[in-house]
């Protein structure tokens, strides 16, 4: 089967079974193949064989090698159980979490809603996961696993905990996470959790940043902020990060913006309140990196994510000078083999530049 037939069959599926599907059991659906992926060492070897990425697309950032630079997004893999097929689709990093010190059940659902003609969802999910302990043992594992990708962990504030005392219970996580993981992200930018967004201002962005920098040890810590902040916003942000020494910056989470939207306004208005992701959020997603790059020395880890499809999305990030590039809302839109189409049009791409 060629390329464009597996496109097209993927496009057909979506069409006809998961867009009549509720968006969160289809997720669920989704998820539950991917974990049954490496079950099989056999079938995930063979899979791993075909969306393995070149070697000509690794890449080294944060003392660590990525075999691809695009990743999964945060808020995929809520509760990193499915680390390792994701790896076998061909991602180079998967970013698990957000996971909170507290277990907690997130939002009442319908929470997640598709805007199929912008190619784009809207989410109010709430951190729903089963807290840091329970994370630590499936990071504690995953770790542990051949042919792994690299493992991000982000982590957030749990909701219970009063915005005055975040810095402790973003301890909790990060005391329990940082020794597992390769990375850790600081979530302060997520919008459906109310009063999270506001520690990105420098007054608590610098005491939360130095806490966990201090208690994570050697594990790299990065911060992921919003594409709701203004550019100069953006610009002290990256100013206090290089000043804490912090390993990067992860730009953009979802954006409180509906503007430019081509959907029905009564779908728009349907969804609600929660976070916009997908090919609507790109142009700032783009715009914020820049903001970013101009501030930081070249060494700096940025990861980029906001609207990325394709493989020519990825490279435009790169060249705007993002370290790494990752995505989630165009995998629900493009299927299992999205990963692979972007490293194989990545490697197309500079074999191209070169000639
Ligand atoms: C997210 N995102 C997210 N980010 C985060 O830091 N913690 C989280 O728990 C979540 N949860 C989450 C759930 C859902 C359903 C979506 C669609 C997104 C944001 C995500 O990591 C990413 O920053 C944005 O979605 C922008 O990238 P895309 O989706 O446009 O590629």
């Amino acid at each position: 089967m060629s390329e464009h037939d597996r496109k097209g069959l993927y496009n057909l599926i979506f069409r006809t079974v998961f867009v009549r599907m509720d968006p969160e059991n289809a997720h669920h659906f989704a998820f539950r193949f991917i974990k049954l992926l490496p079950v099989s060492p056999v079938v995930a070897s063979l899979v791993r064989r075909s969306t393995g990425p070149h070697r000509s697309l690794r890449v080294e950032t944060l003392g660590l090698t990525f075999s691809s630079p695009f990743g999964v997004a945060a808020g995929f893999d809520k509760d990193a159980k499915g680390i390792a097929g994701l790896g076998v689709l061909g991602f180079g990093h998967v970013e698990v979490g957000t996971i909170t010190a507290k277990p907690q059940p997130g939002n009442d659902r319908p929470r997640l809603f598709r805007l199929v003609d912008d190619r784009a969802v809207i989410n109010r999910m709430g951190f729903n996961n089963g807290g840091a302990v329970k994370a630590a043992g499936e990071v504690g594992r995953a770790r542990h696993l051949r042919n792994r990708p690299v493992i991000g962990v982000n982590i957030g504030k749990s909701r219970v905990v009063e915005v005055d005392d975040a810095v402790d219970d973003y301890l909790v996580s990060t005391r329990l996470l940082a020794p597992l993981a390769d990375y850790l992200a600081v979530n302060v930018s997520s919008p459906n959790t109310p009063g999270l967004r506001g520690l990105q201002e420098l007054d608590k962005l610098s005491p939360l940043l130095t806490a966990v920098r201090d208690a994570a040890g050697t594990t790299p810590v990065l911060v992921k902020i919003a594409p709701d902040l203004e550019d100069g916003a953006v610009r002290r942000v990256s100013e206090l990060v290089v000043e804490l020494g912090l390993a990067g910056i992860i730009a953009t989470n979802t954006t409180l913006s509906r503007e430019g939207l081509s959907s029905d306004p009564s779908v728009i208005a349907k969804a609600g309140a929660g976070g916009l992701s997908g090919a609507p959020l790109a142009a700032r997603s783009l715009a914020v990196l820049r903001v970013i790059r101009a501030s930081v020395p070249s060494e700096l880890c940025v990861i980029s994510v906001g609207g990325v499809e394709t493989a020519a999305d990825v490279q435009e990030r790169i060249d705007a000078g993002a370290t790494l590039v990752q995505g989630y809302t165009a995998f629900l839109y493009r299927g299992p083999l999205w990963a692979r189409q972007i490293n194989r049009g990545l490697r197309e791409l500079r074999r191209n530049r070169s000639k």
